[in-house]
């Protein structure tokens, strides 16, 4: 049993085909959709996403994204003992993406399955690969957000397709003695699962429903700038800190006006905002863990840091963790 999980690696994966907004106005400019790079910077803060190519999955990204936290962990995939992967566009609907991770990191017999929170799976998975390193069930764990959105993309559907990109990030989280995670506050309710969803499954070999993403934007934005706040109080409490002692404010990269609207709440300067959905748009559940892989490779997230990771999403869920990196 250990007092506390400590990040100590991070890494990412970014698919080489990177999409601009002009790249989008021409690609839905023949449907006879419009839109321009204008709007979607002004209301979203998105500039670019990458998009996967055809026959690369949710587990080859996320496979990438743990090699480079194992690298920056100084660790091989012998060493991991647990494989959580936060994801809701899977390689199969069964088996999990982490079970086919694990194979392709080459290893085999350590617990390896997948969470999902949609774009709040990250700060889920984290909190889940605390609470079992601190109860002794493991010690160096890989928690992985990797997602394929671009797969769920409704092309005609220029309020949501202009939104999201495929991407995947990892941390490796060992048991320590010295902080650590310090408090997770999660949440769900399911009432809301209208408001942002894809509405399908398989059926007798076919996909039936419409499996493609459906948002009310309004709706999940207005929800979004409540509930991120109150979690982000309650884990403030729950660790016994202030909002001043933040160092960086990592959320869940879907709108920049909702990551700086949460910022302001916090009282932190803007500067104290990681800030990637303008290159990565919305990538669900990777997008924190690659903002931190980011900001930690680009130097601004120093050990000893503290961080506060918020993550909000279909379900509707919701979450924030607290850490000292
Ligand atoms: O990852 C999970 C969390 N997801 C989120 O946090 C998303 C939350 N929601 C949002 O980020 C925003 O609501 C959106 C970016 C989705 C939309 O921004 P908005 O400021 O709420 O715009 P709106 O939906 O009120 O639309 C304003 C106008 C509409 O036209 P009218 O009705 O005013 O004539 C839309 O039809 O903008 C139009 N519009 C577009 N115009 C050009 C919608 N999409 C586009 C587009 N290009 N791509």
């Amino acid at each position: 049993m250990s007092a506390y999980s400590r990040i100590t690696g991070t890494g990412s994966h970014l698919p080489p085909r990177r999409l601009t907004n002009d790249d989008m106005v021409a690609m839905l400019a023949p449907k006879g959709i419009e839109t321009s790079d204008q709007w979607i910077i002004e209301r979203t803060g998105i500039r670019a996403r990458h998009f996967a190519d055809d026959g690369v999955f949710a587990s080859d990204m996320g496979a990438d994204a743990a090699r480079a936290a194992l690298d920056a962990a100084g660790l091989t995939a012998k060493d991991i003992d647990l494989i959580i992967v936060a994801t809701s566009t899977p390689d199969m609907v069964f088996p999990s993406t982490a079970a086919i991770i694990q194979h392709k990191l080459g290893v085999a017999g350590c617990p390896a399955f997948d969470v999902q929170a949609v774009c709040s799976g990250f700060v889920y998975a984290i909190t889940v690969a605390d609470a079992m390193i601190r109860s002794g069930t493991a010690r160096k764990a890989l928690v992985i957000g990797t997602e394929i959105f671009s797969r769920l993309l409704d092309f005609n559907d220029r309020t949501t397709c202009v939104l999201f990109g495929d991407g995947a990030g990892a941390v490796v989280m060992e048991a320590s003695d010295t902080p650590g995670l310090l408090a997770s506050d999660l949440h769900a309710d399911g009432k809301h699962v209208g408001i942002l969803c894809v509405p399908g499954h398989v059926s007798g070999g076919q996909a039936s429903g419409q499996p493609l993403l459906k948002m009310d934007g309004q709706a999940v934005f207005r929800l979004a700038v409540t509930v991120l706040d109150r979690a982000a109080r309650n884990v403030l409490h729950k660790a016994g800190r202030a909002d001043t002692d933040i160092d960086w404010l990592i959320p869940h990269q879907a709108n920049i006006r909702i990551m700086q609207g949460a910022a302001k709440k916090l009282h932190l300067p803007l500067e104290k905002l990681i800030v990637t959905v303008d290159e990565h748009g919305n990538t669900s559940a990777a997008s924190i863990p690659l903002a931190l892989d980011h900001a930690v490779r680009s130097g601004r997230v120093q050990r000893g840091d503290t961080l506060m990771l918020e993550g909000v999403g279909g379900g509707f869920t919701w979450g924030a963790v607290l850490l000292d990196y």
